[in-house]
């Protein structure tokens, strides 16, 4: 698709709908009525990482929350929204917090860049850095400095979703609920699961370790 003309993308899009109609005539009504996904996304907004795309989902399949750098705080009533709404109302099962390398936010937090409001906002990706000073000194080159704090990053942001009052009363309520860290390649287009799966608040602390420990053996060379 040529760019530079807003008008291509309405064409696209009569062009797709068209498609999708041609592939199942009752797609897009089967949509209307029921909205029954069982995944919540809360990814990066960086265009290379579409949430639906990379993961094979059509629409009605993936509830999204995408922010730069995907963040979670406790204060975002954006992002908790999204959250309340998809585990309380539509009951999703997981829920994916997924980074990925190669991360501009992520690097311009590294990088300590000076790119205006954002960097407020990557301030909580300066906190993880600063929280594992050590973990990312005594373990990781330089090189490989950006791809460890894309993980790390995930991975905190991951217990951060955990100890939300929506997935610790999902939780207590026996909902049956589990919370996955993943970070995207836009080298290959793969996945990488870091293995920091959580169904219940008792197993937060232990896989979280366990999620660090796999993290700083596969940087230093020795897993
Ligand atoms: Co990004």
């Amino acid at each position: 698709m040529p760019l530079g003309s807003i008008h291509n993308l309405i064409d696209s899009n009569r062009r797709w709908a068209f498609r999708m109609t041609q592939q199942d005539s009752a797609f897009f009504q089967r949509l209307v009525n029921q909205h029954t996904p069982e995944y919540l996304w809360i990814g990066c907004s960086d265009s290379r990482v579409p949430a639906n795309e990379i993961v094979g989902l059509l629409p009605g399949e993936l509830f999204v929350h995408r922010n730069v750098a995907n963040v979670v705080i406790h204060t975002d009533l954006n992002c908790l929204s999204v959250m309340q709404y998809a585990v309380e109302v539509l009951k999703v099962k997981h829920i994916i917090v997924c980074g990925h390398y190669g991360c501009g936010g992520i690097e311009a937090a590294l990088e300590n860049k000076k790119l205006g409001l954002i960097d407020n906002w990557l301030r909580h990706v300066q906190d993880v850095q600063q929280k594992h000073q050590q973990r990312l000194a005594e373990n990781l080159s330089e090189k490989i400095m950006p791809d460890a704090l894309c993980e790390l990053h995930v991975i905190e942001q991951v217990v951060n979703v955990c100890r939300t009052t929506i997935v610790r009363e999902a939780w207590e309520r026996e909902q049956n609920l589990t919370v996955h860290g993943w970070v995207y390649s836009l080298q290959d287009g793969l996945v990488k699961d870091l293995e920091i799966s959580v169904a219940g608040i008792k197993e937060l602390d232990s896989t979280y370790e366990t999620a660090l420990d796999r993290l700083s053996a596969c940087s230093a060379g020795t897993a």
